[in-house]
């Protein structure tokens, strides 16, 4: 079977980069994005140009995330979080690349240096004019207080979750190490992302071209099925389960 095929493979690789999506994380209790009654189902995306432009889509951004806090705080890591945090351990996995915001990988054992960032992090806030970070807890006290978004105190420039949207320059140090990663590796398994949002969809093709076996474990389909030397359509939490160790 497919998983078998996994554990075989699991088992003879070497170095191994996991590539993760919002699917990880559906059975934490956070909706992924195109799936039925997913995140874009319900809401059109904000880009960041209009983030930048306009207080009105500002103010909408920071309620939507105030909407997800309880989502957000509540979840722990599931069993695909815990399976590669076992694998880490046991140092067969350097590294993660996740498109996920929602720090569970760090939760599940990874140091935050070992978790390669690629759309950020919805946990803290960041000014976008200089950087400086704030706690969402900063962020909630003052948009209470004002009624709006707020900006940052050292700059006046507008404070953002620490995330990347549609618009908004990646950020280059996780480009650069998750290249590495990629071609670095000689297994390289995308776990429960469509593969449609480039250019983070880059990277399992990366691999694939630098020499790795590829393995995508996704529910559905996804765009690049067809490049990849096995596919579990499966559920990821009972496909990677067997993988949780101590
Ligand atoms: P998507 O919602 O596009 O894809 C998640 C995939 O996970 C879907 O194909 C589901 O079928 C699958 N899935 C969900 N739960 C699963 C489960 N328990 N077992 C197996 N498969 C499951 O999410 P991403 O590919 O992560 O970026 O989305 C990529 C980017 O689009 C996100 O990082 C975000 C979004 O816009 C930005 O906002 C920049
Ligand atoms: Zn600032």
């Amino acid at each position: 079977s497919g998983v078998e095929r996994l554990g075989d493979m699991i088992a003879r690789a070497k170095t191994i980069v996991p590539f993760t999506g919002a699917g990880i994380s559906t059975e934490c209790g956070i909706p992924d994005f195109r799936s039925p009654g997913g995140i874009w189902t319900r809401n059109r995306p904000i880009q960041f140009d209009e983030f930048v432009a306009s207080q009105s889509a500002r103010d909408e951004s920071w309620r939507r995330r105030f909407a997800m806090e309880e989502v957000f705080a509540a979840a722990r890591p599931g069993r695909g979080h815990r399976a590669l945090a076992s694998l880490h351990r046991a140092g067969k996995i350097p590294a993660v690349i996740t498109q996920n915001i929602d720090n569970l990988h760090q939760a599940s054992g990874f140091a935050a240096d070992r978790v390669i960032e690629l759309h950020g992090n919805t946990t803290y806030a960041r000014c976008i004019g200089c950087g400086q970070a704030y706690q969402l807890d900063w962020v909630k006290r003052r948009f209470d207080a004002d009624g709006a978004a707020p900006n940052c105190t050292a700059c006046d420039e507008p404070v953002k979750t620490a995330t990347i949207s549609f618009g908004q320059a990646m950020p280059e140090d996780e480009m650069q190490r998750a290249t590495e990663l990629s071609q670095a590796c000689d297994l390289f398994i995308a776990i429960g992302s469509s593969l449609v949002v480039w250019p983070a969809a880059g990277f399992p093709m990366m691999a694939k071209n630098a020499g790795a076996r590829l393995v995508i474990i996704n529910r559905e389909p996804t765009e690049q099925d067809d490049i990849a030397d096995l596919v579990i359509h499966h559920d990821i939490g009972e496909t990677l389960g067997p993988f949780v160790g101590n």
